[in-house]
C-alpha cells in the first residue's frame, strides 16, 4: 500500500523531520548537537510548503520550500527580482528509495508553486541526475580560487577611497543583511537572505554551525559596501611556513569595496594562500593584478538548478540584450507539465512580451534546456548538445543566444 504524503506539516513535526533529514543527508555522526540544525529549519517553515512520510511512525521522507527572491537579468545591464519557489530539505531514506517518494512529494510541491503563481523553482542539487527529469536545467555555476598574495605581481592595492576595519559579529548584523542586498544585484542568479539566515549565519541570534570566523568590514562614501569573513587553516610558523586562510564569505556591493577586500589588509604579510569557495566562474579580480595568474581557479561546478513554472511570467520579468521575435515551443514531460506550451517572445533591450501563440515554432526545446540558460549562464548552442533543442527556422538558436546573453556569468553566493 501506498504511503500516505504528510502535507501540510505543522511545527510541532520540525524535530523528527530534521533528524530524519540529518540522518539520510549523513549530517548526523551522533556527537552534533542537532539543535541549531533544528531552529534554522524553524526560521523558514511555513506548513503548506512542508512535506514528510512516515512509515510506522517513523519520519523516512522530507522536502521543504520556501519564498524566497532571484536575480534575473534586467534591463539596461542590470538585474530584477523575481519571486522563486526555494526547494530544500530533499531526502528519501534508503531503506524507501525508488519508491517513488520524491516524485510524489515534489509533484505537488511543483503544482502548488504554479497554483500560488511562482514563475520558477530554484534548488541546489545534491546529484546531477536526480533533478532533470522533474525540469530543473543547471543554470549557474561556481568555482574555487586560490589566491597566492606573496607571489610577484599578485599584490592588489587598496583603492584608498574607504576604510577597512575588523568588527564583531553583532556589529555586522546591523549592516550585512542591506549590504548584501546591494551587492546581489550586481549579478544574475543571486537568492535572497532573510534576516534569521543571517543571524544564524554570523551566530548572533541563532548558534553558529561550523568554525568561528574573523570578520572585516568595508565602509565607503555611501556606507558599509563590503565584508569578508575568514578563518586560518594553517597557522603561520618561523620556520618559513607561511600561513593559509579560507575566505568564507566576501560580498562586495562595488569596485571598490572588492578591490580593498583582494588587498586582505590587514594580515596579508604572512599568508601563502588564500582558499577562496563558491565565487563566480567569471571573477574580474585577476584583472586587478599585474600576474592575473596569482590567482588560480581549481574547481567549477554547477550550483543553482533552475525549473520554469510559468514561461511568460519568467521571460517577460527578464531583460535582453537586443531586439528580435521568436516563436518558443516548451516540452515538459512532467505530470502536469506546467511549463509546457508555444510561447511568442518579443524582446527589446528595455523589456519583453511573452504570450501563447499558435504561430508555428522557430525552436522546440524541453523546459530543463530553457532553466538551463534562462540566467544567461549557459549557450543554448552548448545546451542543445543534450538533444533537447529542435531548431525549425535556421539560425534560431543563434538568435535566442544573443538575446539571452549578458556581460556577466550568473553567481548564487547563497547555499540554501
Ligand atoms: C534523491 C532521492 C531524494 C530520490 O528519492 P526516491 O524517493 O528514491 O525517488 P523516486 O522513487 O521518486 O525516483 C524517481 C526517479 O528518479 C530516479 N532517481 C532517484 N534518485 C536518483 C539518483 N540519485 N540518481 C539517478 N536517478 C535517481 C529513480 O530511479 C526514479 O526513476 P525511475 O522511475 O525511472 O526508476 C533519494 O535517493 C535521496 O534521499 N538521496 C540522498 C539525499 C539526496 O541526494 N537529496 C537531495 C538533496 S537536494
Amino acid at each position: 500500500m501506498d504511503l500516505e504524503i504528510l502535507n501540510p506539516l505543522p511545527e510541532s513535526e520540525i524535530g523528527d523531520w530534521s533528524r530524519a533529514l540529518a540522518m539520510t543527508l549523513l549530517f548526523d555522526s551522533g556527537e552534533n548537537d542537532l539543535a541549531p540544525l533544528e531552529e534554522r529549519w524553524r526560521s523558514r517553515w511555513t506548513p503548506e510548503r512542508a512535506y514528510a512520510v512516515r512509515d510506522r511512525g517513523r519520519v523516512v521522507a522530507t522536502l521543504l520550500t520556501d519564498a524566497r527572491t532571484m536575480t534575473v537579468p534586467g534591463p539596461g545591464g542590470g538585474t530584477v527580482a523575481l519571486p522563486v519557489d526555494a526547494l530544500t530539505g530533499v531526502s528519501v531514506a534508503a531503506t524507501h528509495h525508488r519508491r517513488g517518494l520524491l516524485t510524489r512529494m515534489l509533484t505537488s510541491s511543483l503544482a502548488a508553486a504554479k497554483d500560488r503563481g511562482d514563475p520558477c523553482s530554484v534548488l541546489v542539487a545534491a546529484e546531477w541526475p536526480i533533478y532533470g527529469r522533474f525540469g530543473y536545467g543547471p543554470a549557474v555555476r561556481y568555482a574555487d580560487y586560490v589566491y597566492r598574495p606573496r607571489g610577484r605581481g599578485a599584490h592588489v592595492a587598496a583603492c584608498g577611497r574607504g576604510t577597512v576595519r575588523q568588527v564583531e559579529p553583532a556589529e555586522l548584523l546591523e549592516v550585512a543583511p542591506a549590504l548584501f542586498e546591494r551587492a546581489r544585484r550586481r549579478r544574475a542568479g543571486q537568492i535572497s537572505r532573510t534576516d534569521a539566515w543571517w543571524g544564524g549565519f554570523l551566530g548572533v541570534t541563532m548558534a553558529r554551525i561550523g568554525p568561528r570566523k574573523h570578520w572585516l568590514l568595508r565602509e565607503g562614501a555611501d556606507g558599509p559596501d563590503g565584508l569578508l569573513g575568514w578563518r586560518t587553516t594553517r597557522d603561520f610558523e618561523l620556520d618559513g611556513a607561511y600561513a593559509s586562510i579560507e575566505v568564507e564569505s566576501f560580498v562586495a556591493a562595488g569596485g571598490d569595496a572588492e578591490r580593498d577586500h583582494w588587498n586582505y589588509h590587514p594580515e596579508r604579510a604572512v599568508i601563502e594562500e588564500v582558499h577562496l569557495g563558491m565565487r563566480s566562474v567569471d571573477e574580474p579580480a585577476r584583472f586587478l593584478m599585474a600576474d592575473g595568474r596569482a590567482l588560480r581557479q581549481t574547481f567549477t561546478g554547477d550550483f543553482a538548478w533552475v525549473r520554469l513554472l510559468d514561461v511568460p511570467a519568467a521571460l517577460s520579468a527578464r531583460g535582453w540584450a537586443g531586439s528580435d521575435r521568436l516563436v518558443l515551443e516548451v516540452v515538459d514531460d512532467h505530470p502536469g507539465a506546467p511549463a509546457a506550451g508555444r510561447f511568442a517572445l518579443d524582446a527589446t533591450p528595455d523589456g519583453a512580451a511573452c504570450t501563447p501563440t499558435t504561430a508555428s515554432a522557430d525552436l522546440t526545446l524541453s523546459v530543463r534546456a530553457l532553466g538551463a540558460v534562462y540566467l544567461g549562464g549557459h549557450s543554448l548552442a552548448v545546451v542543445a548538445a543534450g538533444g533537447e533543442v529542435d531548431e525549425h527556422t535556421a539560425g534560431a538558436v543563434r538568435r535566442l543566444d544573443a538575446l539571452l546573453a549578458t556581460a556577466l556569468a550568473p553567481w548564487c553566493q547563497t547555499g540554501f
